[in-house]
């Protein structure tokens, strides 16, 4: 049965796991997909999603034009993500539950939390500045 890996190999998968933090509001790299369309990782000024009452409690809503799914937990916590592919930057198009689905190459992600649920990617989906104003969803940096 494989152990822990040593704490050299542990640092190396840390830092790749923080990797897309920096390119936040960079353009994503589609280099590596068969015909996905690179996408923007993220907003890199404020937009309005919607109003707050079109996340409901438990749930999640995708919002393709932005490229952020955003979740909302029972005590009304509001969550986002980036829906660009850590695998190869496809934008992510679906949205079952709280489950998202690239279509690239079928990688799985958690629409409450970013992580990975089922492979090709390997990385966590970045987390996007999201708040309520005014009765709206707004997403990425303050203005
Ligand atoms: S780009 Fe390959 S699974 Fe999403």
């Amino acid at each position: 049965m494989p152990g822990r890996p040593p704490a050299s190999r542990r640092a190396v998968l840390r830092g790749a796991a923080l990797t897309p933090l920096a390119g936040l509001g960079l353009t994503a790299c589609g280099g590596g997909g068969d015909g996905g369309r690179a996408a923007s990782a993220g907003p890199t000024a404020p937009v309005d999603l919607g109003a707050e009452s079109d996340v409901p409690k438990g749930g999640a809503k995708l919002f393709r034009d932005a490229n952020v799914v955003v979740s909302r937990a029972q005590d009304g916590g509001l969550k986002a993500y980036s829906t660009v592919c850590t695998h190869a930057g496809c934008p992510i198009s679906k949205l079952s539950g709280t489950k998202l689905t690239c279509f690239c190459h079928g990688s799985e992600f958690d629409a409450t939390t970013g992580e990975v649920l089922h492979e090709p990617a390997t990385v966590p989906l970045p987390e996007v500045a999201v708040r309520a104003e005014d009765g709206r969803i707004v997403a990425g940096p303050s203005a």
